[in-house]
């Protein structure tokens, strides 16, 4: 802990017009600031001149934050300490209200690498939720991109749309130019973008199946679908309907489980806990209208699409073919 300082002078605000949710310099009124106990135990807040936020150790005042750079250690009126940061985008999702369950931030990560989300580029996404997967799409496509955002239930929509106007300091009755969230289904929706005019769709929703023609529809040649589904059963109807409908490329499934490390000295081992399962996420690119990716030369695994199987069925595997039950064509694990 030190004296407080003076506030850099040369660190000016991030620019307005780039929509980034992020501030530098001072801490202002009426930003959003994100303290840390000596517990670890985390605090959200708007900074209000003259207002106390109080704890279990005593009281702080904001007028000791608000004027400050950032990144500052505070004492209680009885000796708590707290670090004091601005929330990053990813803390803000895990802490911000909640109407639907978000997609975490590991998830959002690969979502916006794997799908390859550009700034300027066109994106639909369903459902909006509780719009944390769309901070991280808006983040990620700027001002000169847009992201439509379908929700099918209003009081959802309504936490997403606080939210995001929350996490991008949106001015009273704006939001970020980039955005436009609707409601409705993304089903019906997406046939008003017109055909092969959205370079990315991003499906978190229970039945991502179910819109695979008019993703097809939608989808500009190369553009990518990504879905987010968290049961295996769901992962593997969006995989086959994906393979069946033709138009894309061989869908990639995939899950990421985060691990943090204890290092300490000579103490250096895996952590206790893990992020784990969250989420299956599933890629695929669209074809060209017309064109097919190769047929697969690697036969399906023995009893793949066995008896048991009643999901969707490649055209290049007959009903029930008793050739492949039980029988080694395939290579084990291909299933
Ligand atoms: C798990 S939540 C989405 C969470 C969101 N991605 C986030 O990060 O906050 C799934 C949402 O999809 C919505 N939904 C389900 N089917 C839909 C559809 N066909 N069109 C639009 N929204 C849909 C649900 O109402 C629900 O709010």
């Amino acid at each position: 802990m030190s004296e407080p300082s003076e506030p850099s002078t040369d660190s000016a605000d991030v620019p307005a017009e780039a929509w980034s949710g992020v501030h530098r310099g001072p801490l202002r009124e009426g930003e959003w600031v994100r303290l840390v106990d000596q517990k670890g135990r985390k605090h959200n807040f708007e900074l209000v001149a003259g207002k106390r936020f109080f704890s279990n150790k005593g009281h702080l005042d904001h007028d000791d934050m608000i004027g400050r750079d950032e990144g500052f250690t505070l004492v209680s009126s009885a000796g708590g300490q707290y670090l004091v940061f601005r929330p990053l985008l990813n803390e803000f999702v895990v802490s911000m209200p909640r109407g639907a369950a978000v997609v975490y931030p590991k998830d959002a990560a690969q979502i916006v690498a794997l799908a390859d989300i550009y700034p300027g580029a066109r994106v639909v996404e369903a459902g909006a939720g509780s719009g944390a997967l769309t901070c991280s799409l808006l983040r990620a496509v700027g001002p000169w991109g847009s992201v439509t955002s379908y929700e099918l239930r209003e009081e959802f929509a309504d936490v997403a749309r606080r939210n995001v106007n929350q996490f991008f300091s949106a001015p009273e009755g704006q939001t970020h130019p980039a955005w436009d969230l609707r409601l409705g289904d993304l089903k019906e929706g997406l046939a008003s973008h017109g055909a092969h005019q959205v370079d990315r769709i991003i499906l978190d929703m229970l039945d991502p199946w179910n819109c695979v023609d008019a993703v097809a529809e939608a989808l500009v040649p190369g553009g990518i679908v990504c879905a987010y589904v968290a049961t295996t059963t769901q992962l593997s109807r969006v995989v086959e309907t994906l393979r069946v409908h033709g138009g894309f490329t061989e869908p990639q499934p995939w899950e990421s489980l985060v691990r943090d490390w204890h290092v300490e000295g000579l103490a250096v081992r895996p952590g206790h806990k893990m992020i784990g399962h969250t989420a299956f996420l599933v890629t695929a690119r669209r074809m060209a209208p017309g064109e097919r990716p190769p047929r697969k030369t690697r036969r399906p695994a023995p009893g793949a699409y066995g008896p048991d199987y009643t999901g969707p069925r490649p055209s290049d595997v007959p009903p029930h073919d008793a050739s492949i039950a039980g029988v080694d064509l395939g290579e084990p694990g291909d299933a």
